[in-house]
């Protein structure tokens, strides 16, 4: 990679700076989060996403009402209000309600809400960097494995969505493997689903891979099935929003079908996560994760940059008045996936496993 950066970072204590993710791959554009508002609008907008970016923003956008609140002189109420806020601006990844409890965790125990506050949202961003780089470590042997398997020819991985260093603060959870194995000189290819409607895969995901020199292919959304049945992909790997005690997974809408056609196929599929992504108070996925509906604006309408003159904008593909649904995220069930790989190693989607490295959610 030519130049190293994070999604989000420090240089004041005044603002928290952040990529405007809406605005990759055609403009690198950076905002300045002053207030928790912004923090909250820049979650709510998509200005960030990813589940470990966006608990990482809720936790300064925590620091940033401790602040306002000191320097208004506003009593605890102005901070409650915050907290509420926040934990309403997503409600699927999990890594937002963690980051928030362990914020007012830490500000219930502080004598110093300020120092407290800055220093803690510090901490959650640098463990994420290290647990990311944590997953690349444990996932890199899988992909050695089929490297030798495949006489160190070419390894085709199907990714989808956007679980790269963009939703994280660097390295990422699928492309710290990834990039780790890149690194050693493995030959990785990557098919790149574009993940409508959003399209982080094409903008997000293909701009991180361009960036660090990963071979890859975009393809539409449902292409997946047809390259797995003619041997096109030895291993499917994706992120998650919320994963259950019975190892339920919650990922970008579309993610389930990989899945299902993966498990057809006979092609590994697996879920890279931090264990801040655990959700260990509840089993059934299907059931128990709250699954976002966004605007239906963003089905109707595709963003992108103008081949006639290079302007960015925004076209409508569907008659003015047919309505869209826009459902965020979709549960794979744990039967479908091959595995999880966490910082701590990897374990099977269940109970038993997440259990075998994560005993303190005994
Ligand atoms: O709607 P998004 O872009 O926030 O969805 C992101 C995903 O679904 C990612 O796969 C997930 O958050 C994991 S990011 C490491």
């Amino acid at each position: 990679m030519t130049e190293k950066f994070r999604t989000i970072w420090t240089t004041s204590d005044k603002y928290v700076e952040v990529i405007d993710q809406r605005k990759l791959p055609h403009e690198f554009i950076t905002v300045k989060l002053s207030t928790y508002k912004d923090a909250e609008i820049a979650i709510k907008n998509m200005t960030v996403r990813g589940a470990p970016l966006i608990g990482a923003t809720a936790a300064y956008g925590v620091y940033l009402a401790v602040r306002e609140m000191i320097e208004k002189q506003l009593d605890g109420t102005f901070l409650d209000e915050a907290f509420v806020a926040l934990r309403n601006s997503r409600p699927t990844a999990i890594n937002l309600f963690w980051a928030l409890d362990r914020m007012q965790k830490a500000l219930d125990e502080a004598d110093d809400f300020l120092m407290t506050a800055w220093n803690e949202a510090g901490k959650i961003v640098e463990e994420d960097v290290e647990t990311c780089r944590m997953i690349g470590v444990h996932g890199l042997p899988i992909i050695e494995e089929i490297s030798k398997r495949k006489n160190g020819n070419v390894i085709n991985i199907l990714t989808h969505c956007n679980a790269g260093m963009l939703g994280c603060i660097e390295w990422g959870t699928i492309t710290s493997p990834l990039y780790q194995a890149h690194e050693k000189g493995i030959k990785v290819h990557v098919w790149v689903d574009e993940t409508r409607p959003r399209n982080q895969g094409s903008n997000l995901t293909a701009y991180e891979l361009t960036r660090h020199g990963i071979d890859h292919t975009l393809v539409v959304d449902n292409t997946g099935g047809h390259l797995m049945q003619h041997n096109m992909v030895d291993m499917v790997i994706v992120g998650t929003d919320r994963t259950t005690r019975d190892g339920d997974v919650a990922n970008k809408i579309g993610t389930y079908l990989k899945a299902l056609a993966a498990k057809d196929n006979n092609i590994p599929f697996y879920v890279a996560l931090p264990s801040t992504t655990l959700d260990m108070s509840i089993r059934d996925g299907l059931r128990e994760i709250p699954i976002e509906e966004r605007d239906q604006n963003e089905v109707k309408y595709i963003h992108g940059k103008r081949q006639s003159d290079g302007k960015i904008d925004s076209v409508l593909i569907c008659p003015e008045t047919t309505k869209a649904s826009n459902y965020g995220f979709d549960v794979t069930p744990a039967r479908l996936v091959t595995a999880l790989i966490t910082e701590r190693g990897v374990c099977e989607a269940n109970e038993k496993g997440i259990l075998s490295l994560f005993p303190e959610f005994q």
